[in-house]
């Protein structure tokens, strides 16, 4: 075997198990107030406009493996999953994805996405968090 090829299929195996790289979650905003948050209720209707071109019901070939569209398929996560772990905001790199704390080509929406999709605010990111923070149900 000679040494590229070893050298990129050592690569390749490196960039196949990686998962999504570390955050800062210090700069997460803050938690929102809400109590009671809900998937079905709260955090669906916000997915809906920002995740479902790729990721929904329809989407033929949810990107990431990822679907948005119900509570049990956010848990069942995508290629890396878990994407959302109830209780542990550390750990739940949709939140860190979404909130754009986190490299900026795993940024979600994607950075300069062709449908021109735009980020969530800062209030509904506090929401998202509320609701992982409060057992993502
Ligand atoms: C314009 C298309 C597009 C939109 C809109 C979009 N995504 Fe994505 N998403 C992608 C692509 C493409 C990937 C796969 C990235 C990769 O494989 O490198 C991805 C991957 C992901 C993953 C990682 C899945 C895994 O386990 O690897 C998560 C979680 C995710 N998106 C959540 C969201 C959320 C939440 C929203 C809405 C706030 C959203 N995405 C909006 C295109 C999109």
């Amino acid at each position: 075997m000679n040494k590229s090829f070893t050298l990129a299929a050592a690569a390749s195996v490196l960039l196949s198990v990686s998962a999504l790289g570390e955050a800062d979650i210090t700069k997460l905003p803050p938690s929102a107030s809400q109590k009671g948050v809900t998937f079905d209720k709260d955090i669906k209707p916000l997915f809906e406009k920002a995740c479902f071109k790729c990721h929904g019901p329809e989407t033929e070939k949810p990107k990431g493996k990822f679907r948005a569209d119900t509570l049990a398929a956010v848990l069942k996560g995508g290629e890396n999953s878990p994407n959302v772990v109830a209780g542990d905001i550390k750990k739940s790199t949709l939140l860190h994805q979404v909130a754009l704390i986190i490299d900026e080509d795993e940024w979600m929406p994607p950075k300069d996405n062709k449908a021109k999709i735009a980020p969530l605010t800062k209030e509904q990111i506090g929401l998202v968090r509320a609701w992982i923070e409060q057992g993502a149900k």
